[in-house]
């Protein structure tokens, strides 16, 4: 990608929308740039007259396809869930780190909430490339799984990997978290790297069971973004910035980090314990 193209403005068209769950929806689009992204990359999206909001980029073909999953939450992410086929966007990124991967044959990916979105992304990846995806899936209720049946689907593609689902009511899979079923899966199982993304706690729970397993872990965070593209200092956590040097990090970096898991900051960039996201 050219130097500095990506921080260019650009308006595109809604081509189709989807509703996933009960409070959360996909918009589809066409954007060069955005077909380029590495799994865990995102987009700053503009709703004229709202705001300007973080969201991770699924690229999902060859004609420069893409898409957005979108969850209610406060004024501009209901701003865009009332946007239609045919409405228009403003976009500007892919900024920020991405999932890596060398050689690694076997791989388990955490997923917990809208976390799913950078993960499903890292799966359409992973698994046209024939690394066996092993995936845990978490919701609070079976209604706001997310990507269930597409996951299910790619991970199918590799003959042995498995797809685990647990839901704290109990209504799909196990009862429970899904870092108690990754606790379990951990002490059976080996691979060669862990993927998480989701709650912060979940992330940190997550990194505790890597280290005890010996694999290298990786984790995508989300922080309040305001540029998205490394001035204002809206997104730090400890020495730097989630939205430039993240929002993909690695485990030894997240362990020398004592807020990770614990604390965040507000719009008002005042210091605010890490809730369930
Ligand atoms: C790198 C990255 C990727 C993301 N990908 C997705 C995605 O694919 N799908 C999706 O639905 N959401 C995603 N998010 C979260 C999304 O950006 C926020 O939900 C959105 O900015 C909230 O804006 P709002 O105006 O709707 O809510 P606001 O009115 O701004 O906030 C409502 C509540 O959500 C909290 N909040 C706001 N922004 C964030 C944030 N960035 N992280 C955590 N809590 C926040 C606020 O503190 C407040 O409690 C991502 C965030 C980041 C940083
Ligand atoms: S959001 Fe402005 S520096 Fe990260």
């Amino acid at each position: 990608m050219t130097r500095f193209l990506q921080h260019k403005p650009r308006i595109v068209e809604i081509v189709s929308v989807k509703n996933e769950t009960p409070s959360l929806r996909s918009l589809n689009f066409r954007d060069e740039l955005s077909s380029e992204a590495k799994p865990g990359q995102f987009i700053m999206t503009w709703v004229p007259g709202t705001d300007e909001i973080p969201l991770s980029l699924i690229p999902f073909d060859e004609d420069g396809f893409v898409r957005i999953a979108v969850k209610e939450r406060g004024e501009g992410s209901k701003s865009l869930l009332r946007r239609a086929k045919g409405d228009m966007l403003g976009i500007r990124g892919p900024y920020g780190s991405a999932f890596t991967h060398t050689n690694e044959r076997r791989v388990l990916m955490i997923a917990g909430g809208t976390g799913t979105v950078p993960l499903l992304a890292l799966l359409r990846t992973l698994a046209s490339e024939s690394i066996e995806c092993n995936f845990i899936l978490g919701a609070s209720t079976a209604r706001e799984l997310l990507f269930a049946a597409e996951i299910r689907s790619l991970a199918g593609k590799t003959k042995k990997a498995t797809v685990h689902v647990a839901t704290e009511d109990g209504s799909e899979g196990e009862k429970g978290l899904a870092t108690d079923l990754a606790a379990k899966v951990l002490k059976d199982q080996s691979f060669d790297r862990i993927y998480t993304c989701g709650p912060e706690a979940m992330m940190r729970r997550v990194l505790d069971l890597a280290k005890a397993a010996q694999t290298p872990v990786e984790a995508g965070l989300e922080r309040i973004f305001k540029c998205g593209s490394g001035i204002c200092g809206s997104c730090c956590i400890g020495p730097y910035l989630v939205c430039k040097d993240g929002p993909v990090f690695n485990g030894k970096t997240l362990r020398g980090l004592s807020e990770f898991g614990f604390w965040a900051r507000d719009h008002s960039g005042r210091r605010v314990a890490v809730g369930t996201r």
